[in-house]
């Protein structure tokens, strides 16, 4: 092994030097300044558990007087058949504006493209919320941020209700009976087990989002069909109601099996390659349990979703949901999604660039504005991450192996958040008071976030600087930059590929800002901009030495994707993964990260969750499991014609805003609605068709 020697030599360096300077150059560290108030954060009106949502059947139903009449002609059939024994029922007394009415059109922009309609092996859709249009998952979680706080247990969806065993090891869950994909065919346990077995418990198959592994429900989890509306899961530990989360978007999301199992390697000769790419994003009509159906793709210029007539979801007055006819996914940026939320040629917005917020805030506070502009709490946040694997995630050369090595340094890694000047990075992003001093770790704005136990380094370059020198860092060419030590790397310069989202101004801002202030550090950096799509496989391959990333739902909600707060398995990490075939080369501190974040699952006790990630913040930011950058509240942009907002819907918490407003029992009233349909009076086709039906 190229490597041992070059790694031993590095390691022996920074021991032997830091034993003996350990206590003259040791770190100041703090508590994280109060981070400032900024404007008008909206208020949500909580609400018991219980109050959104039931399962019942209802005397009647309706639908749009227009698909009726594909059902007089013999084109659908009659819509009692198409709902489920007792449909999912939204209870108007949760809904902000009541009862809607049918019509017009949601209008979205993004900046993703759609890989293809394979969401359980991990194609994208373009993201923007298209994905979490089309897919339904066992539980639902977003609509909790409206919940009590000692209430939050996840809502049922797919999975209408569940019981545990007395001893708490097994959980029986009930599907909705009788629901329908949009192409008519049955939803059942049948399609529950093939995502199980088939994507979560196959390794070559990860689904969209990066995070569904097995790990995600618990070391030594089953699951078993009991009959075709019944599965039952069976844990290692006792109660653990946490993995209801896991049940959410977007780790258990079925596909259709009768689509997929068809085309999948077990079941097929394809490869799992042509398996992933069997429904590219030219196939119209792949059949969903959502509200909405992809009719109509247009490269770079638009995708077109219509009503999902098999959809099992009602009003209290029987209404078949949803009540907006189309949405559309207009291609194009994502800061361009802001200029069209604000100027009204596009509908929603989840205003999380603060290079925009001061143009989309005038133009709010305009009386004639055509959209309603709300900031939530402060729970955008980004992270340096670094990458952990010492032993072959990515398959590292000579240079990345001594990053890498570099990068599992504790020193190193102070040396690095202490030549960060927070303030500068906020300011160079939005100025005012939006964005906070954050130093890694959980978001201020989740309830789980305690101040006094989160551990700051403050700007502090010489220290910094004198920390390099002690691991062996020092620029022996004088170019400006350290060297690795001879025997290392060639003793080059110290280069250092940042992995960076190039879709959005944020993402390379803050990149860019990085190499500057790590240049003053002597450190070279070099920004790999990659699209979301290539990035994200760049990502989840291990293909990285440090990455610019946004953070995920585990820093904002700690209950939603809880295990990839840490390496609790060998893929839950976002920089810290095993290589195919190989164990995680865990590090002491992560380990006992691990074992906080495993206690908080197994724990029914509120207190003592509470307790735990306090524990879990000194360990994450005193030892740097990334390295803390800037947080900032979102703002939600949306129309002002669209009734059934819910009044300070975070854009971003359990999950992103579209999931959290609930769509579905969204609605325009009949004096605003817009004549923004492309295929009015249209329902979608037979899959694989090229587009609607008349
Ligand atoms: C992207 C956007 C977010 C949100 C999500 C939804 O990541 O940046 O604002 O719309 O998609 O998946
Ligand atoms: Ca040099």
């Amino acid at each position: 092994m190229p490597y041992t020697r070059r790694l031993t030599s590095i390691t022996l360096l920074s021991m032997g030097v830091s034993a003996l300077a350990l206590s003259a150059n040791a770190f100041e560290t703090t508590t994280p300044p109060v981070p400032p108030e900024f404007p008008a954060e909206a208020k949500v009106t909580y609400v018991p558990r219980d109050s959104i949502l039931e399962f019942k059947a209802l005397d009647s139903y309706s639908q749009p007087d227009w698909v009726a009449k594909f059902e007089e002609a013999g084109k659908l059939p009659p819509l009692k058949e198409r709902l489920p024994e007792e449909p999912l029922v939204y209870k108007t007394g949760n809904m902000p504006d009541g009862i809607g009415v049918y019509g017009d059109t949601l209008r979205h922009v993004v900046g993703g493209r759609p890989e293809g309609w394979n969401y359980i092996a991990g194609q994208s859709q373009g993201w923007g919320g298209i994905d979490i249009a089309l897919s339904e998952c066992l539980t639902r979680t977003a609509p909790l941020f409206q919940v009590e706080a000692d209430e939050t247990e996840p809502l049922p969806n797919l999975a209408k209700s569940w019981e545990w065993s007395e001893d708490g090891h097994k959980l029986t869950m009930h599907l909705v009976k009788g629901a329908k994909w949009s192409d008519g065919e049955a939803f059942n346990a049948d399609d529950v087990m093939f995502y199980w077995e088939d994507a979560v418990l196959d390794p070559q198959v990860s689904p969209l989002g990066g995070g569904a592994s097995p790990e995600a429900f618990g070391e030594g989890t089953t699951l078993a069909k009991i009959d075709d509306y019944t599965v039952e899961w069976t844990f290692k530990t006792a109660f653990p109601k946490q993995y209801l989360y896991s049940m959410a978007y977007p780790n258990f999301c079925p596909g259709p099996s009768h689509m997929l199992k068809p085309v999948h390697p077990k079941y097929s000769d394809n490869t799992y390659n042509q398996f992933k790419n069997a429904f590219p994003p030219e196939y119209m009509n792949m059949p969903v349990m959502g509200a909405w159906v992809p009719v109509e793709y247009r490269p770079d210029d638009i995708i077109v979703l219509r009503r999902n007539p098999f959809y099992w979801k009602v009003d209290e007055e029987g209404h078949q949901l949803p009540y907006i006819n189309e949405l559309h996914y207009k291609l194009s940026t994502w800061a361009d999604r802001d200029v069209q939320a604000v100027a009204g040629s596009g509908d929603l917005s989840n205003l999380e660039q603060p290079e925009n917020f001061v143009a989309s805030l005038k133009r709010a506070a305009d009386p004639d504005a055509p959209a309603r502009l709300a900031f939530g709490p402060r729970l955008i946040g980004y992270n340096l991450l670094m990458n952990f694997s010492g032993n072959g995630w990515g398959n590292p050369d000579e240079r990345e192996q001594a990053v890498r090595e570099l990068n599992r340094n504790h020193k190193f890694r102070q040396a690095v958040t202490s030549a960060l000047d927070r303030k500068a990075i906020g300011d160079s992003l939005v100025k005012g008071p939006f964005t906070a001093i954050y130093p890694g770790g959980l978001s201020s704005g989740t309830s789980f976030y305690d101040r006094a136990s989160t551990v700051y380094y403050p700007f502090d370059l010489e220290a910094a600087k004198a920390a390099l020198k002690e691991i062996g860092l020092e620029d022996t060419d004088n170019d400006g930059f350290v060297n690795f030590p001879a025997g290392t790397a060639g003793g080059k310069n110290v280069e250092i590929v940042v992995l960076v989202n190039n879709g959005y101004t944020t993402d390379k801002s803050l990149a860019e800002g990085l190499v500057g202030q790590m240049a003053k550090l002597g450190i070279r950096l070099v920004i790999n901009a990659l699209d979301s799509n290539q990035r994200d496989s760049a990502h989840y391959s291990g293909r990285f030495d440090w990455a610019v990333r946004r953070n995920s739902t585990e820093l904002s909600s700690v209950v939603q994707n809880t295990e990839q707060l840490a390496p609790v398995g060998p893929r839950t990490s976002w920089n810290h993964r095993a290589p195919e075939g190989k164990e995680l080369d865990i590090m002491p501190f992560e380990k006992e990260m691990a074992e906080v974040v495993n206690r908080f699952i197994g724990s029914q006790d509120n207190a003592e969750k509470a307790a735990l990630m306090k524990d879990y913040q000194k360990l994450y930011t005193e030892n740097l499991y990334t390295i803390g950058l800037t947080e900032y509240p979102g703002a939600l942009i949306i129309n002002k014609r669209f009734s059934n907002v819910p009044a300070g819907t975070p854009i971003y918490m359990f999950n992103w805003a579209e999931d959290s407003i609930i769509r579905e029992r969204m609605y325009v009233s009949a004096d605003k609605q817009g004549n923004y349909e492309l295929f009015s009076e249209q329902l979608p086709g037979k899959p694989g068709d090229g587009g609607p039906i008349n």
